[in-house]
């Protein structure tokens, strides 16, 4: 970890709030992930990053990194059109204008597949496809979640969960020739995207890891079966996705498995600080300037209030990183326009003074900020557009 005067000292002339990346942490992360991925390829989960800059100087940080998830039609078509190619729309869509700017990038010859797990989606696609005169290659979402007794422990997106709901999705494949399946894609959340060692969590910890332990067997089963299936009833797959930065262990055991899909483990929130089976390094936080000391121990900032997705609780609202020991207060939180932060530590702070902070989640900071600057070696090296510098909201 950098110590808050390393940081103090490069932003010194930076106006506040900004937003930044430390690339020699995000280098070290990535290192780390391409260690963690043994031999399974990795897909970027682009809304994890939000910016071109970094996801092109991924791509081109080792051949095992390759392609990219997207979480719109409308993203991957601009990504397509900054000259990405190999774009999954991970999440369906249903909206036309949206499907035909798909299309339009297929027939130039781009390679991007939409999500379906209902016949409506493939009906939508293969009505668009036709008028076009294409077919348009798409991917299966598979449900990955298990149910356990009074628990669905996973998340709620594909209908297609079993050997037999894969064969009705299979049966209505084959009425739409406008649709060609090129991928798989089953998102085991319950183990990727659940952290098993938070602090002071002894109990629950124990559980999750003991729920985990039980799911992973069942997923790589369902995983296997379904591909099986797909294979048997002549599709040829592009790849098979799995997984996310928390299930790279088990993921890459999976045989059928070509790609692990990996996002958030770059910049690495506080979210992912609490897994038992990785630790990457802080390389995303933020700056927000102290205003005001209402007290001794108390450094009111302006603004920073920039809590993430998802259902509500503490673990979404940003963490006081830096100087070591600050601390959010409780009536307060961090605010719309303004974040007390509590310090009684030694670092001596003035007003002016930055104080830093990272977000729960990870891309989600980038709807907040139009650049990133990156350091590097205790210089700011670059300041680079995030997608919502490039006048882009997606969702
Ligand atoms: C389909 C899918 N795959 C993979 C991921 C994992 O991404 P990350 O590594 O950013 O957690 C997600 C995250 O929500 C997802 O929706």
């Amino acid at each position: 970890m950098k110590s808050y005067n390393y940081y103090r000292h490069l932003f010194q002339d930076t106006p506040k709030p900004f937003a930044f990346v430390d690339i020699d942490l995000f280098h070290r992360n990535v290192r780390d992930i391409i260690s963690r991925a043994g031999s399974k390829k990795i897909r970027i989960a682009s809304k994890s990053i939000r910016c071109n800059h970094l996801l092109k100087l991924l791509l081109n940080s080792s051949v095992q990194i390759q392609g990219l998830m997207c979480y719109s039609p409308r993203e991957a078509v601009y990504l397509s059109k900054a000259g990405f190619d190999d774009l999954l729309v991970a999440y369906p869509a249903m909206n036309e204008a949206d499907i035909d700017a798909v299309i339009q990038q297929t027939l130039l010859g781009k390679k991007i597949y939409l999500m379906t797990d209902h016949e409506q989606h493939l009906l939508k696609i293969h009505k668009r496809a036709q008028l076009h005169g294409i077919s348009q290659p798409v991917c299966l979402d598979l449900d990955l979640s298990v149910e356990y007794p009074g628990l669905h422990f996973g998340v709620l997106r594909s209908r297609v969960n079993s050997k037999k709901s894969a064969k009705t999705y299979l049966n209505s494949l084959s009425k739409y020739p406008g649709v060609t399946l090129k991928g798989l894609m089953g998102y085991e959340a319950q183990i990727a995207g659940l952290g098993d060692s938070g602090s002071g969590n002894g109990l629950k910890n124990g559980l999750i890891r003991r729920l985990k332990k039980r799911a992973i067997p069942a997923v790589a089963k369902r995983r296997q079966v379904v591909y099986d299936q797909i294979k048997a009833a002549g599709h040829v797959l592009d790849f098979v996705n799995g997984g996310g930065t928390g299930s790279m262990e088990s993921t890459r055991t999976e045989k059928c498995v070509t790609e692990i899909a990996v996002g958030s483990g770059f910049y690495s929130p506080t979210l992912f600080d609490h897994y038992d089976n990785f630790k990457h390094q802080p390389a995303c936080a933020y700056g927000i300037e102290i205003v005001r000391k209402p007290n001794k121990y108390t450094y009111t900032c302006a603004g920073g209030g920039y809590p993430a997705s998802g259902s509500p609780g503490a673990d979404k609202a940003p963490s006081v990183y830096l100087p070591v020991g600050a601390k959010l207060t409780e009536n307060e939180g961090a605010g719309e326009v303004q974040t007390p932060v509590s310090y009684k530590g030694p670092q001596e702070l003035f007003l002016g003074d930055p104080i830093f902070l990272r977000h729960s989640k990870a891309g989600e900071l980038c709807e907040r900020f139009n650049e990133l600057h990156l350091v590097s070696k205790g210089k700011i090296i670059d300041i680079v557009k995030t997608y919502r510098g490039e006048g882009h909201c997606f969702l």
